[in-house]
């Protein structure tokens, strides 16, 4: 599925949409796209309608943030940084990719095989002045919330 996001509060509402219709069990969502394609912009408008007030920057150096939310336990990782997967393996993964939670990953290639398959991929580019993202789900859980997304 594509849709155009013409500018930067088209992509904070998707990323909206996506925490209404997110389900309770873990739920793996990959983001990709070059450089500023939005990846973080999408993640705060998620992460905000789930309720958190502040702001929410790519964790580059920490390569991992998490907010504990009122329904939702909610994992950002950007991996951007880390030069060699394995390093993942010291994050202690197992602790993330538990019940419950959502995480959003933007950079995940970076990880390579250390990464669980994904319910979910978006991909951000750039198109005109604002980014076509093409959403791919990869398990029913991620078909379902495609399906609720408005085309
Ligand atoms: N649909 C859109 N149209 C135009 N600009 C947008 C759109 N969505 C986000 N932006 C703008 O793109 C810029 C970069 O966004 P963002 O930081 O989310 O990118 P990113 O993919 O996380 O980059 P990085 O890989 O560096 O982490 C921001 O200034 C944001 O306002
Ligand atoms: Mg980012």
């Amino acid at each position: 599925m594509e849709i155009y996001l013409a500018d930067e509060s088209a992509t904070l509402e998707l990323g909206k949409q996506l925490a209404q219709h997110c389900p309770k069990q873990l739920f793996i969502m990959h983001l990709e796209g070059d450089l500023g394609a939005g990846k973080t912009t999408l993640s705060r408008g998620l992460i905000q309608q789930l309720g958190h007030k502040g702001n929410v920057k790519s964790p580059t150096y920490t390569l991992v943030e998490r907010y504990d939310l009122t329904d939702k336990l909610v994992f950002h990782f950007d991996l951007y940084r880390l030069s060699d997967p394995e390093e993942l393996e010291f994050l202690g993964l197992d602790d993330y990719f538990s019940e419950n939670t959502l995480c959003l990953i933007e950079w995940a290639k970076q990880g390579g095989d250390y990464l669980p398959e994904p319910d979910l991929t978006l991909s951000l580019r750039y198109k005109n002045e604002g980014r076509l993202v093409t959403i791919s789900a990869h398990s029913s859980a991620g078909q379902i919330l495609c399906n609720t997304l408005n085309k």
